[in-house]
């Protein structure tokens, strides 16, 4: 049975080594690729969270082998290109998941049908829809472009697309499209956004080419490339580290290491935040692993400030700010949270939810339409309520964390929800000395 609810109670430092499930992002990656590629890939590290594990069967729905070997250990056998599927994709609760795959379903000539969980059905696809149209592709769609939808692709032209917002989820719908297009794939980014698509692609034979220019980074790909199966190492996730690192640094006491973390410069902002936070973070151990930056980053109590987050830094810490919010509930002074207005279509409104949330717990905090501002007093925050979580895994952690230092305990609903990015998010937070208990 899932359990009703999560309570994080304030309690003893936390203290321990630790490494983290693999990446979301990567793993997602490696298992569309995989199945996209001709031969065998070998994924090592794979995330055996909820959303990929949708993607693995929708990798075996267009026809590719997908071979669980170990933990976190898997194989496909791709075919060269997807087969038409003979039901419909549910991509649960994952945007990663059904944006990228759209895209790369978009190149063939064949019908699927898409679907998701309620949160997902909610969630914008016109994002993906709008450039893979403009490419040749067909669809129909629930009113506003929502799920389910039927996605006929085949027959590709080339596009040059600039991102109207920051999405690495957009850019590899279109990137993924762009490796059956007849024509030259070319996505402008105004702001870089997560460039693991382009790793992955070279890492699998595929031709790509990045530019940082006045106008943006520009990638182009020539369309219609092959891609053949790889090994491919998954590194830690840095937005599950998020809860652990917060954890350490608000609860008296408390050092943490966690270990084999990835380091891409797009994916740290919130270590570079919690550093001028004052946060006593130290990275040691840096090397490569498959393609990516990865080290060891120990984080230890700490006593934060606030500070003016750039906006600039939103796409490389986007999923990162509910627990950066957490962090900054416990600092002294104002933490300004700008330039994130793409936090409301996320798995929640997260911008509403943390404003309701962190207010419930007695925290000063004001919402703005693309951005919030955390005020603390370097206290912690009085806690002892109930928070809603509409199903956001990454809401439910962040008050999770917050619980732990505390003054009174946290708890939220749905916690189930956790395992759709960090099922084993209960079990390693309390071997570091969590008090954590469902109910
Ligand atoms: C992701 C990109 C981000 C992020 C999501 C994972 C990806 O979404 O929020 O969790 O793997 O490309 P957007 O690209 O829509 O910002």
């Amino acid at each position: 049975m899932t359990a009703a609810t999560m309570t994080a109670r304030p309690g003893g430092p936390l203290n321990g080594h630790v490494r983290l499930p693999g990446d979301k992002s990567i793993s997602h990656r490696a298992l569309i690729l995989g199945a996209l590629a001709s031969g065998v890939t070998e994924i090592d590290g794979l995330l055996e969270g909820e959303d990929v594990l949708a993607t693995g069967r929708a990798m075996q729905a267009f026809g590719a082998h997908v071979e669980r070997l170990g933990e976190g250990r898997w194989r496909v056998e791709g075919q060269g290109g997807f087969k038409a599927p003979t039901e419909t994709i549910d991509c649960g609760n994952a945007g990663t998941g059904v944006r990228l795959i759209m895209g790369a379903a978009a190149g063939f000539d064949f019908e699927a049908t898409f679907t998701g969980d309620a949160s997902l059905r909610k969630r914008p696809m016109g994002r993906v829809l709008d450039p893979l149209k403009a490419m040749g592709a067909h669809y129909q769609a629930m009113e506003g472009g929502r799920l389910p939808l039927t996605l006929k692709g085949g027959g590709l032209k080339g596009i040059q697309y600039r991102l109207p917002m920051a999405s690495a989820q957009v850019k590899s719908a279109v990137l993924l499209a762009g490796l059956q297009a007849h024509g030259e794939v070319v996505v402008i980014e105004p702001e870089a956004t997560r460039d693991h698509t382009e790793r992955m692609f070279r890492a699998f034979g595929v031709t790509v080419d990045v530019e940082d220019t006045a106008d943006g980074r520009v990638i182009r790909m020539a369309g219609g490339q092959p891609l053949s199966g790889t090994k491919v190492f998954v590194p830690g996730d840095p937005s599950s580290a998020a809860f652990p690192l917060v954890a350490a640094l608000v609860t008296p006491g408390s050092s943490v290491t966690i270990e084999g973390m990835l380091l891409n410069p797009l994916r740290a902002g919130l270590v570079d935040s919690l550093i001028e936070m004052g946060g006593d973070i130290t990275i040691s151990n840096e090397r490569e692993a498959g393609g990516e930056p990865v080290g060891d980053v120990t984080a230890r109590h700490s006593a934060l400030k606030g500070i003016v987050v750039p906006p600039e830094r939103a796409p490389a810490m986007i999923d990162e700010y509910p627990a950066l919010a957490v962090a900054a509930a416990f600092a002294t002074g104002e933490t300004v949270m700008r330039g994130v207005g793409e936090m409301r279509v996320k798995e929640s409104d997260r911008i509403a939810l943390m404003a309701q949330g962190l207010e419930a717990c007695g925290v000063d905090v004001e919402e703005e339409p693309e951005g919030f501002i955390v005020r603390g007093n370097g206290q912690p925050p009085r806690g002892g309520v109930t928070i809603e979580t509409e199903g956001d895994h990454r809401i439910a952690m962040s008050f999770l964390v917050m619980g732990l230092a505390a003054q009174s305990a946290v708890t939220v609903d749905e916690p189930g929800m956790i395992a759709t990015s960090f099922p084993t998010f209960g079990a390693m937070m309390r071997g570091l000395g969590a008090s954590l208990e469902e109910a």
